[in-house]
């Protein structure tokens, strides 16, 4: 089917860079998303083993040739890496590393400490029955970051060390770490995943970070580690983003982190065009709606008026990630192209999302070029 398609692309669009991407070709005769911003950050996506299973080669040449950093979707979390305790298990996360290296892509490690996608065992009693008590999870949290950092050691830039560990109101989350540890929790995950691989860079990573509240609370954890002396080179900003974010309050999170003297890298990029069933929009993977077919509008197709509605969107956020280029060090789409995002199923599974750069025939959207010609533009200007 894809090759069809990739004829048929050649064919009505002639070799244009949006047919180039699907045709097959490495010819670097137009820019690409990874050259366009080589000055300024990492371009990256979030791959996993649907990807490296998938033998399309239009969907490799894409991956190829456009990004110059990769992340596991979900190889790397703890349910994968560590599904029984002290049972380790790197498959899907070395086979990513291999085919990054393969690619000369940098690879970042997502993630040690999270609330989702943890083993039960973690908050379990112990062999004797015991239930879970401070010293024990200290103990399975320490051999957890240890086990990990050290095998990825050298092969992996930095790591998500804490993932949304803060509610939207900028209190804690009441996690089982917390529970347990209280906000302990997180220094120590530092101080462990420092031990464990001295040169890996360090990042707290969560969503919503264009909220005021999230935001002062993100600003006070970066301030109590750096006062403890511990290491963090970076907020990850998920960006799991809407037609409807306020991208002024995006762009002030911004300003704000890298006051602190952090970079900042938008981890998880995407921008949803589909309504929102809730109040305020999150990505607590745990939050579901039921499939209701006026929250799934676009089954048959995007509007050309929605498409340039995300357009102008993408446009303005790229235009901000090039304002503050100085402290932004890459910039990540949580998938690569429209058909295997996430948000196809989140929060209401089954519905058809358009949130990517690339549509589900692996074409570039008609709008990369405008964002492409617009780094071109401010960057002759600058000259
Ligand atoms: C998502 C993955 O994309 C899904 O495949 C998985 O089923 C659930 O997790 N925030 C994060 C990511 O930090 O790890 C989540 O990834 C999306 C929200």
């Amino acid at each position: 089917m894809h090759h069809l398609l990739s004829f048929l692309a050649l064919f009505f669009f002639g070799l244009t860079c949006r047919a180039v991407t699907i045709a097959g070709s490495d010819d670097d005769s137009c820019s690409t998303l990874k050259e366009t911003f080589a000055d300024d950050f990492l371009v990256g996506a979030a791959i996993d083993y649907g990807e490296l299973r998938d033998t399309t080669s239009a969907l490799h040449q894409l991956i190829r040739r456009e990004f110059s950093a990769l992340v596991c979707e979900n190889s790397m979390k703890a349910d994968h890496t560590e599904p029984q305790e002290g049972r380790f298990n790197f498959a899907g996360g070395d086979a990513v590393v291999d085919y990054a290296q393969r690619n000369g892509q940098v690879v970042t490690g997502h993630c040690l400490v999270w609330h989702s996608q943890c083993p039960a065992w973690m908050f379990g009693p112990d062999s004797t029955g015991h239930p879970v008590d401070r010293e024990l999870l200290i103990r399975r949290m320490r051999n957890h970051i240890y086990g990990v950092c050290s095998h990825y050691r050298g092969k992996v830039k930095g790591w998500d060390v804490v993932n949304e560990a803060i509610e939207g109101d900028g209190s804690w989350r009441k996690s089982e770490y917390y529970r347990i540890l209280g906000d302990e929790f997180i220094p120590l995950a530092f101080q462990f995943a420092h031990e464990a691989d001295p040169d890996a860079e360090l990042y707290y990573n969560d969503y919503g970070l264009d909220s005021p509240r999230k935001r002062e609370a993100v600003v006070r954890l970066i301030r109590s580690l750096k006062a403890r002396g511990l290491r963090i080179d970076a907020v990850g900003m998920q960006s799991h983003l809407s037609l409807w974010t306020n991208l002024d309050e995006y762009e002030r999170s911004i300003e704000a982190f890298a006051a602190e003297g952090v970079n900042v890298m938008a981890t998880e990029l995407d921008v949803s065009v589909l309504p929102w069933p809730g109040e305020m929009p999150n990505a607590d993977i745990s939050t579901s709606f039921e499939y209701q077919e006026r929250y799934n509008p676009y089954r048959d197709g995007l509007p050309e008026d929605v498409l340039a509605q995300q357009g102008d969107f993408y446009r303005r956020l790229f235009a901000i990630y090039r304002r503050h280029a100085a402290a932004i060090t890459r910039v990540t789409f949580w998938g690569v192209h429209d058909g295997t995002s996430w948000l196809n199923n989140f929060p209401i599974r089954g519905r058809t999302n358009y949130s990517l750069l690339f549509g589900r025939n692996l074409l570039r959207k008609p709008f990369v070029e405008d964002i492409i010609r617009d780094a071109a533009d401010a960057s002759k200007a600058q000259k």
